[in-house]
């Protein structure tokens, strides 16, 4: 028989209400979620109001003026004088403009070599570790700052640095709220890391676009005119131009837009930063926490370990966005109300909610709404994408999803080809949201 949680959570006294509802997302989420869609779909806490069903979440999503992402604005710079980074904004010119230049900057198209990049580096990483490794330190959290560093272009700075800032910077924005439940020492030592680390990062972002542009203007100057005679040559010849290599933080600074553009250098760097910050922690997790769910279940192992084999990712690939489902980096996305708002007016759910209020989209619940998935309980790859919910939803989507889609699951796929893996330890989480340490072996 299954748990009543909600019997549970009305017998406790409101002091104690919240902390359940926050050990059970941890612990046991999908039981729990499984009674909200089906006896109380819109949960009002005293702390916060959880929404369940796909579709609340879907419309609520869809609203960014009335759902907003108000609780990121202290933690991403915004000030009376800065407009901070533009994830802290909703709806507005400077979100929509920038987020639409960000996007052009990663090039869809990159992808495969995207796909290159990353399993060469998880393939050295493996190799160095020849059959036994501590794999948070050493691998899913190290693969993807070789990203940061050679393709969006974050270099000269110690790779404990990029963690650093990533780590902080995620802590302290996703991690940090009100309903985060800390202690008041806690979430102060969290914020004031993440204070020193933007400071830093800061400094760094300046010293490098200096660096950059001389080297940028240099090598245009040299090379662009006659690559570019040279590039003709081979056209008429019916050969494909050659592309110089180059990094995202060149393509921007190789980019002139007009000034009614609005999209000076000070706010290039705040963009920079944002795509360091975004890449590390967020794939690490996914990395290992789908690496431990596959290591937990023998047959789902034996199944990974065949579709890795294959050369072609595409099964492996929707077998890891399936264990997502069940291990996402986040059960929530979290929003404040602008304003009072009615969920699912004229249903046996329509809730008032006041203006102010901190709402958690329960996005994991989501994924296992019977609205969107058939039996949703059961692993079953291949599922419709548009209904994945680990990369956000809507106007806040992740501007990096193209890279994470295939950077998580190359990085997954790396460690299931090796023979004769296992864990040697328990994942632990040292008390904090991220995943720390987590001990494999296998046959070198
Ligand atoms: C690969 C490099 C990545 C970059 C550069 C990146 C960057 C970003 C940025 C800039 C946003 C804000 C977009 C906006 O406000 O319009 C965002 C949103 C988001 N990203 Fe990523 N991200 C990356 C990878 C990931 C990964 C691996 C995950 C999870 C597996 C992830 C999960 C999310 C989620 C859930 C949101 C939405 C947050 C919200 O709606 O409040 N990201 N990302």
């Amino acid at each position: 028989m299954t748990r009543d949680y909600l019997a549970e959570y009305d017998a406790a006294s409101e002091a104690e209400q919240f902390p359940l509802v926050k050990q059970w997302m941890a612990t046991e989420p999908l039981t729990f979620f499984a009674q909200l869609r089906r006896e109380r779909p819109v949960l009002v806490t005293p702390e916060c109001t959880l929404l369940s069903r796909f579709t609340d979440i879907r419309d609520a999503l869809q609203m960014p003026r009335i759902f907003t992402v108000a609780l990121y604005r202290s933690k991403m710079g915004v000030t009376d004088d800065d407009p901070g980074f533009m994830m802290a904004h909703d709806d507005n010119p400077l979100h929509e403009r920038e987020r639409a230049i960000m996007l052009g900057f990663l090039n869809r198209d990159d992808v495969p070599r995207i796909r290159e990049l990353v399993a060469q580096a998880a393939r050295d990483r493996l190799q160095a570790g020849a059959g036994s490794m501590e794999m948070i330190r050493h691998y899913s959290r190290i693969v993807p700052t070789v990203l940061v560093r050679d393709y969006f272009g974050l270099d000269g700075v110690a790779t404990d640095k990029l963690l650093d800032w990533s780590y902080w910077n995620q802590y302290n924005t996703f991690h940090n709220q009100p309903f985060n439940l800390h202690a008041p020492e806690k979430s102060q030592y969290i914020a004031e890391q993440q204070d020193r680390c933007v400071q830093e990062m800061q400094r760094y972002i300046k010293a490098l676009l200096v660096r950059k542009l001389i080297s940028v203007n240099t090598r245009e100057r040299l090379i662009r005119t006659p690559l570019a005679a040279f590039n003709r040559l081979r056209r008429g010849l019916g050969f494909a131009p050659i592309r110089l290599r180059d990094d995202i933080v060149q393509r921007m600074l190789l980019t002139c837009f007009a000034e009614n553009v609005d999209f000076p250098l000070e706010r290039l760097g705040a963009n920079i930063g944002g795509l360091l910050v975004g890449t590390v922690e967020t794939t690490s997790q996914a990395v290992a926490q789908t690496v431990r769910f596959f290591l937990e279940q023998p047959d789902l192992l034996a199944q990974a370990r065949q579709a890795a084999a294959s050369p072609d990712p595409e099964h492996f690939d929707a077998m890891v966005w399936e264990a997502l489902r069940f291990v996402p980096i986040s059960p929530f996305l979290f929003r404040q109300l602008s304003q009072e708002y009615t969920i699912a007016r004229g249903t046996d759910r329509q809730t008032t909610i006041p203006k102010g209020t901190n709402v958690l989209m329960l996005t994991q619940s989501a994924m296992f709404d019977d609205y969107c998935h058939l039996n949703p309980e059961q692993f079953i790859p291949q599922r419709n994408w548009y209904h994945h919910f680990n990369f956000g939803f809507a106007s806040h989507d992740c501007i990096g999803k193209h890279i994470g889609r295939v950077m998580i699951p190359e990085m997954v796929r790396q460690v299931m080809r090796l023979d004769g893996l296992r864990a040697t330890s328990a994942m632990d989480y040292q008390d904090g949201p991220f995943p720390e340490t987590y001990h494999l072996q296998w046959t070198p």
